[in-house]
């Protein structure tokens, strides 16, 4: 079983994409950190995990298929926003177009009949179609509660509810 230098060329740009999304969340983390959104601060540290985890996968998948993986260096990220909304904006932005990567690579998979990085990859569709939808939903908020400090206040603890693992900073 091999990959071909097309497909591994586009999994270590995956593996940089994904890099700098764990990046650019933990630098939206900071943000809200910092103006005070407890809540969104810890939704995005704990986002930024994730993006690490997503990274990781591919880094092993591509080590286990005997193409070595290059670790990509650290850009840094846009870190100053506007507000909370337009963090999420940014994010969906983000989101989709790591969408687009996944599905360009799906497309390389199936044109090289390589079923292996096609199972692989699976997961990863399905996974931004749950990253989409968050965002989405997460912005809807804004249109539903409103845009004033009370609804924002609102909408940090929406998002410290849904914070997947609960990131603790201190320890
Ligand atoms: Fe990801
Ligand atoms: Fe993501």
């Amino acid at each position: 079983m091999k990959i071909s230098p097309k497909m591994k060329k586009s999994l270590n740009d995956q593996v940089a994409l994904e890099g700098a999304a764990s990046n650019s969340y933990l630098a939206m983390a900071s943000w809200c950190e910092v103006t005070g959104y407890e809540g969104a601060a810890n939704y995005f540290y704990a986002q930024s995990d994730e993006e690490r985890t997503h990274m990781l996968k591919i880094i092993h998948y591509l080590n286990d298929m005997g193409a070595a993986s290059t670790i990509p260096a650290i850009q840094s990220p846009l870190s100053t926003f506007k507000s909370l909304e337009g963090i999420l904006k940014i994010a969906l932005k983000n989101e989709q177009t790591v969408t687009a990567a996944i599905h360009k690579m799906v497309e390389i998979t199936q044109k090289e009949k390589d079923h292996s990085t096609y199972a692989f990859l699976e997961w990863f569709v399905n996974e931004q179609v749950q990253e989409e939808t968050k965002f989405e939903t997460l912005l809807q908020k804004f249109e539903l509660i409103g845009r004033d400090k009370l609804a924002i206040n609102e909408i940090d603890k929406i998002l410290a509810a849904e914070s997947p693992t609960p990131v603790d900073s201190t320890a």
